[in-house]
């Protein structure tokens, strides 16, 4: 894995995209997003991204799924009141965490790590570092080192220190029972578009997903999203779980690949063997449909809009210059 350099890009959030170039190639397309840049903690704190390097290494030599962990909680931030760690806010507000779709459902681990991390941080540079930014570099540290794409994350968001109501959660996180157009609705209200939603979705390549999530799928009946063999192998392990354990007993996003961040989702998608019903949703219109097709045969191309994608993700109603604060402890406003 490469080291994240120096480099004095900056990417737009919402006005990012890509353009034809005249060989055909589709080149990103960026303008830049002030108040970021990759090299921001470059005088303030320089080893900051060597101290997140180096714990997210250990980390994930300890527990590569931890990658999957990341991910989402940054999916989770960055979708609900924008990148701000207000996720990782627990007093003296309700946390985000508790809210319906976030509510054990996050991984406890990870965001026991994240803090962890950005303990660190602060040891060798007290009050620069932000966490929302620690969660932005260790996310796409964590997936490059099981197998994603090197991704020229920028830096320089800061901190909120409001988190956000259960109402604001279910309003912004997208529900696995979502049709395309609900999918489609939802990116769209923060400035992402189709080709996002596609390749974002990619990050159920690796992962679980609990039982009392599964059986949105197998229970009453069986869902037609669902490959016959497949929904009988969750059946065999999600039916027996009785209520009060549903929330302990997980299954691969990805059987095949659990831990790899690859393009093997797409594969799942075209297979019926991919478990949400949002996942098997990216089939019902012809422009998610023919991307799927694409990533399932590419991975380059998948990793190729996933970088971009996550750019954009991680610039979604971002705090910098004088608006927000550096938590020192990411649990707590200030
Ligand atoms: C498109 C709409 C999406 C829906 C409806 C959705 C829904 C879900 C659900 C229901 C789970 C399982 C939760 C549980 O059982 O506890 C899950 C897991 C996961 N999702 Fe999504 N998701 C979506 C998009 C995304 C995006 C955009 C990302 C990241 C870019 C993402 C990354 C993940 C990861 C990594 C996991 C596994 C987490 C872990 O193992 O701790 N998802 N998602």
């Amino acid at each position: 894995m490469h080291m994240v350099c120096s480099m004095h890009l900056a990417f737009s959030a919402t006005q990012g995209g890509t353009s034809q170039n005249n060989k055909g190639n589709s080149k990103p397309q960026f303008k830049p997003l002030q108040g970021l840049a990759q090299n921001f903690y470059e005088s303030a704190c320089p080893k900051a991204h060597d101290i997140i390097k180096s714990e997210v290494i250990k980390v994930i030599n300890q527990n590569p799924s931890e990658a999957a962990g990341l991910l989402r909680i940054m999916f989770h931030d960055c979708f609900v009141q924008g990148c701000d760690a207000s996720i990782l806010l627990t007093k003296p507000m309700v946390s985000e965490q508790i809210a319906t779709p976030n509510n054990a459902s996050l991984r406890a681990s990870t965001i026991r790590i994240i803090d962890q991390i950005k303990d660190q941080v602060e040891a060798s540079c007290p009050g620069v570092v932000s966490c929302a930014d620690t969660i932005a570099l260790s996310t796409t540290l964590a997936l490059e080192l099981v197998g994603g794409p090197s991704i020229p994350m920028l830096v320089g968001r800061r901190d909120s220190q409001t988190a956000a109501s259960n109402q604001t959660v279910i309003a912004n996180i997208p529900a696995p029972q979502l049709s395309i157009s609900g999918l489609k609705q939802n990116f769209q209200s923060h400035g992402l578009d189709s080709k996002d939603l596609v390749a974002l979705s990619g990050g159920h390549t690796f992962g679980q997903a609990h039982c009392r999530v599964v059986d949105l799928q197998i229970t009453p009946t069986v869902s037609t999203d669902l490959n016959a063999a497949f929904a009988a192998n969750l059946s065999r392990i999600c039916l027996p779980v009785n209520n009060s354990a549903k929330g302990g007993i997980t299954v691969h996003l990805d059987f095949i690949t659990k831990d790899v961040f690859d393009n093997n989702y797409y594969k799942n998608v075209l297979n019926k063997v991919a478990i949400f019903h949002s996942d098997a949703a990216l089939l019902d219109a012809a422009d998610t449909k023919q991307l799927v097709q694409l990533y399932a045969k590419d991975q380059s191309k998948f990793f190729e809009q996933f970088k971009i994608s996550m750019i954009k993700l991680s610039q979604i109603s971002i705090l910098t210059g004088q608006n927000g604060v550096i938590r020192k402890k990411c649990t707590v406003p200030n």
